[in-house]
């Protein structure tokens, strides 16, 4: 079956290694058929205000930024990856504030239903690294009813200014999970 495939990367570096494990995911599920499209969250997506007039006034969100292109693009598909960089043992702020402004198009907390996949890169290769982290997803995914298709999760990346390094095993885990999706 043909997925419509969205990829939010919280990462802001637009070359760095969170965009080069998500690039090697969507080049498999493009040899798949699969339609993907990837937005960077490198504009800045502000907080959920609390306000709650998205749920009185058609599910929209009266804060006007980046969020209001992503909505749609949210609406129309069927599966969702979240790539983060880990930041303090966390998914990023930008990442985090993304799926907080998903609560405007809830209705009496319930989501529509998609399929999810996360994808993470990290400095460390302790191996609790992303335990904060994926236990947040699990617990986020299953509230909102969504079925998770897989992480990869590609500890030890080398960060350097110019250059990514994700480790190749990660890359092709990548690639593989987009593949087989
Ligand atoms: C603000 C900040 C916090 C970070 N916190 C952690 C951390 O808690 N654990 C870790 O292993 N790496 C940490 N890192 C390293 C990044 O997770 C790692 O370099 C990642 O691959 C960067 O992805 P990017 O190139 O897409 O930005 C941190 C980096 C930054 C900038």
């Amino acid at each position: 079956m043909m997925r419509k495939i969205l990829v939010i990367v919280g990462s802001g570096k637009l070359h760095g290694n969170t965009n080069q494990l998500s690039d090697e995911f969507i080049r498999g599920a493009l040899e798949t058929g699969h339609q993907v499209k990837k937005v960077n969250l490198t504009e800045n997506i502000q907080g959920c205000k609390g306000c709650g007039v998205c749920q009185n006034n058609g599910h929209h969100c009266v804060i006007r930024d980046m969020m209001k292109d992503i909505y749609p693009l949210f609406d129309e598909a069927d599966t969702i990856v979240m790539a983060s960089p880990l930041y303090f043992w966390s998914l990023s702020a930008r990442l985090k504030s993304f799926i907080d402004r998903l609560y405007a198009i809830s209705t009496d907390d319930e989501y529509p239903q998609k399929d999810t996949v996360l994808l993470m890169t990290s400095g460390s290769d302790e191996f609790y690294a992303f335990e904060q982290a994926v236990s947040f997803y699990r617990f986020f995914i299953k509230a909102l009813g969504w079925k998770d298709q897989g992480m990869v999760l590609a500890g030890s990346c080398i960060t350097k200014q110019t250059e990514t390094a994700v480790k190749e095993h990660f890359l092709n885990e990548a690639y593989c999970l987009g593949k087989r999706i």
